[in-house]
């Protein structure tokens, strides 16, 4: 479990500079405090200037004169001065919310003296997962992952659950869609849809389906799709395999252990009790007593 976990670290750390974009996705309870890393090459004698914004509209910044807050973030954003002097240009976004699910970019903004512009560089782009509620499960048994849709008036649901942009399952009334590695495995019943529970029901759960996913109802007239529910899966492996691993090592060696004690305890007590018949031989011998 826990190598395998290494392994897909290492994994995902190798995978990404691949790709063109250096993606940090972080993940967040609603209600908790985010951490959105960012970091620049150097120190800084003066108090860098730093832009962070979300899916392009304006979150927070810092510069020598102050700081600026966009609408929805007030009293929850910083970017703190002594932490951005060192070059950590992380964001501390506090009491996150679900809105807050979004992809985020941090930028530096150099002001040049000759043509009295601005020139404005990326440093990073991080994707915030907000989670609202999680379920754990165990490696073979059945996930339940909650979802409800009541709140949304629609006639036939186009429903949707998914990790990231990858499908795991879709349905339009009668027709269904299971996604890749997924086959066989996931449902949301039509009655139940009907009723009003989107809930995911993932069968033969595998350490692998561990992650954040993500319910959407896909409105027809506009083409759009509603986040819904966001449910983050924490796997864990059989209880009774757990405790084959490490139990049966530890008794083993406990045997072994006790074994060599019982030996050196029963030689010692023969070599006594020989020395002890020897010397009453030798008394008898000597006449003593
Ligand atoms: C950057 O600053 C944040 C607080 O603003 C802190 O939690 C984090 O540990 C710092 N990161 C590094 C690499 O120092
Ligand atoms: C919703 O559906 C799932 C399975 O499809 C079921 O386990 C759960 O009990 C249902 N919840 C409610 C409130 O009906
Ligand atoms: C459950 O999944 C494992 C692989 O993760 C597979 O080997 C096994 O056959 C599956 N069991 C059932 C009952 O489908």
């Amino acid at each position: 479990m826990i190598l395998l976990s290494i392994s897909i670290f290492w994994l995902s750390v190798c995978v990404d500079p691949i790709s063109a974009d250096p993606h940090i996705t972080v993940e967040a309870h609603v209600g908790s405090t985010a951490l959105l890393p960012c970091s620049l090459s150097k120190d800084f004698s003066k108090t860098p200037h730093v832009r962070w914004r979300a899916d392009n509209e304006f979150v927070f910044e810092r510069n020598i004169d102050g700081t600026h807050v966009g609408p929805g973030y007030e009293g929850r954003v910083d970017v703190p001065e002594d932490k951005l002097r060192k070059g950590n240009c992380s964001l501390v976004l506090k009491d996150v919310r679900i809105t807050d699910h979004t992809f985020y970019r941090s930028f530096i903004v150099e002001h040049v003296e000759a043509t009295n512009t601005d020139k404005i560089q990326e440093i990073n782009t991080v994707q915030l997962n907000v989670y609202s509620q999680s379920v754990s499960a165990q490696v073979g048994s059945t996930a339940v992952l909650p979802c409800d849709w009541r709140q949304l008036s629609i006639q036939t649901p186009h429903f949707e659950w998914r990790i990231g942009d990858e499908i795991v399952f879709e349905r339009l009334g009668k027709e269904s869609f299971q996604g890749k590695g997924y086959e066989g495995r996931v449902d949301v019943p039509e009655e139940e849809l009907l009723k009003g529970n989107c809930s995911l029901v993932l069968k033969n759960v595998s350490v692998t389906d561990e992650t954040l996913y993500s319910s959407y109802i896909l409105m027809t007239d506009t083409k759009k799709s509603v986040l819904v529910q966001n449910i983050k899966l924490s796997v864990s492996e059989k209880s009774e395999d757990r405790k084959d691993d490490r139990s049966a090592p530890s008794v083993i060696i406990i045997s072994i252990v006790c074994s060599v004690f019982i030996c050196i305890a029963i030689f010692i007590l023969m070599k006594y009790l020989r020395n002890l018949s020897n010397f009453r031989n030798s008394c008898n011998l000597r006449r003593c007593s």
